[in-house]
């Protein structure tokens, strides 16, 4: 009986339409041209646009170590030659000074000190003076643009800290207050002697404040140090310590990426060869990490590091693919340092094996001992390791792509090597050097207008195809409208199509904190209480959360005045659904006939989520117009396809 209906549906399904439509999209389910990577749909986390600090990771005292140090920052903008670029480190002064989001609040000397430091890593503390007469000391800081708290919260407050009188010190009060000084929060610390100690308490907030403050008080006649002050929400993403901040934890984990690409990007190779970001340094105990400014112009307290990172990966169930530089610094003027010569290479290459031993190495060995004490003795499992970022195409870059490969391979065998495939598509030189040193997979980046990504979507079906296979490791069509979207969308399903060869995809850069971008398109912006997602993201957030397992033969007719409708099938073998994408970027709405060979659906009705609106509609802190809605198709029907839009349907087959 189920059968002879599901034949009567299919029939009316193919035989009512014939005549009405112009668009057809043949579906033949039984062939399946090629397998769908799981890891297809990933994320790129770069430390770009206050990603970390003051974004995911979850800490909301700005400048916790007093290591802000505007002589740093010069030394890597302005080299030598301070005047070009005096505009730059005009700004950098006021951002980057010792004290930066600190402000002090009585009459006691407060300074930033080096002598007798918590550590070497960490060189600089706060120190408040009163000499002459017993005084109260008053230190506030003033988070990333104020400090967020909820009625009811728990801030879990901590900070290493001494005193040369501990005999007639009074006890510390710590205070979460709002702008007009009211106190929302309020605990107590006592206890602190002559040498260095951390001390801990926690605080739960009285009332909601966007912008609250932290305060730290005491008072005596005598010099009070202190260093790596933090207050941590305690409702943190996976309920971690040192954890990430959940509502935006939870908008990554909502694309259901299957890896994540970190922690950068240009961030990795830096300014210069000094400033290129060293995962050593990111790893251990908190007051041991060795902070640094970032080439795209703040300071990292790495206290979301590569542990963090690892484990990040661990709570979404994504491959860790981190970025390590290769010791060339593609950016770096003639004057400045740009490549480590050969044979300083060893560090470099030590590096990248040390990662691995911390991230796969059993706990016996240096580093995953470090990766067991810091609470995970588990491998992590790391498969793939990317070597440099956008180096251009040079004897330099490829004698020390292969020198890291080679060292990888023989002590790693198992380990799959991305190498960078430049900053712009369509460069075969880069390619053709991979392939011929068997290089796993290349990492094509390109930016380029809508325009570019519609007319692209047959770029991987004619692409000399070697042993290497593709990432598209960044990529972004320079805005976040729904034509943006659109775009980038019918380009994945070019793809698709081709994912046999190109294995993983990752749009660019995934987070933005409002008023601290350095790049103007970005997957999700915030600020301290909103999480804004654009139509790439709701776009992304589809295809990710339908790949399918493996790609099915389908051809798409296209009435002659139809140029940028796109599909791609899929098919999900464990739920026996088919999965289409499609594409939309016409103005104006659209049909398609939808013709299976020799697959019987069992329900006329397709579950589907579509995306739609006006080409320039974006979303923003006040209007978020556009978000992806889910729908019901009847198939008995033409698929309709409504004007800018970008639709995924689950077809369920009945065998
Ligand atoms: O995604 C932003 C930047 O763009 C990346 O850091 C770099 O790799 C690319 O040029």
């Amino acid at each position: 009986m189920k059968k002879l209906l599901n034949s009567i549906i299919c029939v009316a399904f193919l035989g009512t339409n014939f005549a009405s439509a112009e668009n057809l999209l043949k579906i033949d389910a039984k062939i399946e041209l090629h397998d769908m990577p799981s890891t297809f749909y990933g994320v790129f986390f770069e430390d770009i646009n206050y990603a970390a600090d003051g974004g995911l990771y979850a800490e909301l005292v700005q400048n916790r170590s007093f290591e802000y140090n505007p002589e740093e920052v010069l030394r890597e903008i302005g080299g030598k030659d301070i005047n070009q670029h005096i505009n730059a480190l005009m700004h950098a002064s006021c951002r980057h000074t010792p004290l930066f989001a600190w402000t002090e609040h009585s009459r006691s000397l407060i300074t930033v000190r080096s002598e007798k430091p918590l550590n070497s890593n960490n060189p600089h503390y706060l120190s408040m003076e009163n000499q002459r007469h017993e005084n109260d000391f008053v230190l506030k800081n003033h988070g990333y643009d104020g400090i967020p708290i909820k009625a009811g919260g728990v801030y879990e407050f901590s900070f290493f800290a001494n005193r040369t009188k501990p005999e007639s010190a009074k006890p510390f009060t710590i205070e979460l207050e709002n702008p007009k000084g009211e106190v929302l929060a309020s605990s107590q610390i006592s206890g602190v002697g002559k040498d260095w100690k951390k001390f801990e308490t926690s605080l739960t907030a009285s009332k909601d404040c966007p912008d609250a403050r932290l305060v730290i008080k005491t008072s005596g006649k005598d010099v009070v140090n202190l260093d790596m002050v933090s207050l941590m929400p305690r409702d943190t993403f996976m309920g971690r310590k040192n954890g990430l901040r959940k509502d935006l934890a939870e908008a990554i984990k909502d694309l259901n990426p299957k890896f994540v690409r970190f922690p950068g990007g240009c961030l990795v190779h830096g300014r210069t060869i000094n400033n290129a970001y060293r995962w050593e340094d990111t790893v251990g105990d908190l007051e041991q990490r060795k902070q640094k400014w970032n080439r795209w112009g703040y300071y990292q307290s790495y206290g979301l590091g590569y542990y963090e990172y690892f484990l990040f990966c661990e709570d979404l169930g994504a491959e860790p693919v981190p970025c390590l530089p290769m010791g060339i610094t593609p950016d770096a003027k003639p004057d400045k340092q740009s490549v480590v010569p050969l044979d300083e290479m060893q560090e470099w290459i030590d590096s990248c094996l040390n990662l691995i031993e911390f991230a796969n190495g059993s706990t016996d060995t240096k580093w995953g001992a470090l990766r067991a004490k810091m609470g995970h003795p588990e491998p992590f499992n790391l498969k793939y390791v990317g070597i440099g970022n956008e180096e251009a195409i040079s004897k330099e870059m490829q004698q020390r792509h292969i020198l890291i490969q080679n060292a990888i391979k023989e002590k790693y065998p198992d380990i799959k090597v991305i190498g960078s495939l430049g900053p712009v598509a369509d460069n075969l030189t880069w390619y053709k050097f991979l392939d011929s040193t068997k290089t796993y997979m290349g990492d094509e980046h390109y930016y380029n207008s809508p325009d570019w990504f519609f007319a692209n979507t047959r770029r991987f079906d004619n692409y000399p195809k070697g042993e290497t296979k593709i990432f598209i490791g960044e990529y972004a069509s320079h805005a976040n409208a729904l034509v943006n979207a659109l775009a980038e969308a019918a380009y994945l399903t070019g793809a698709e199509r081709n994912a046999d060869f190109v294995k993983m995809t990752c749009y660019a850069p995934l987070l933005a904190r409002y008023g601290n971008t350095q790049w103007g398109a970005d997957l999700i912006f915030f600020d301290n209480t909103k999480v804004v997602k654009t139509p790439n993201y709701y776009m992304l957030k589809m295809f990710g959360n339908n790949l399918g397992n493996c790609y099915v033969k389908n051809e798409l007719s296209l009435d002659d005045k139809n140029k940028r409708i796109f599909a791609s099938v899929t098919k999900d073998k464990k739920s026996n659904e088919l999965i289409l994408k499609l594409v939309n970027g016409e103005g104006e709405d659209k049909k398609i006939r939808l013709e299976l060979n020799s697959a019987k659906i069992s329900d006329k009705i397709a579950k589907g989520e579509i995306l739609t609106g006006k080409p320039n509609d974006q979303n923003d802190r006040n209007n978020e117009r556009l978000a992806s809605r889910e729908f019901e198709a009847d198939l008995t029907k033409d698929l309709e396809l409504p004007a800018n839009s970008v639709q995924v349907l689950r077809i369920k087959l009945s065998e």
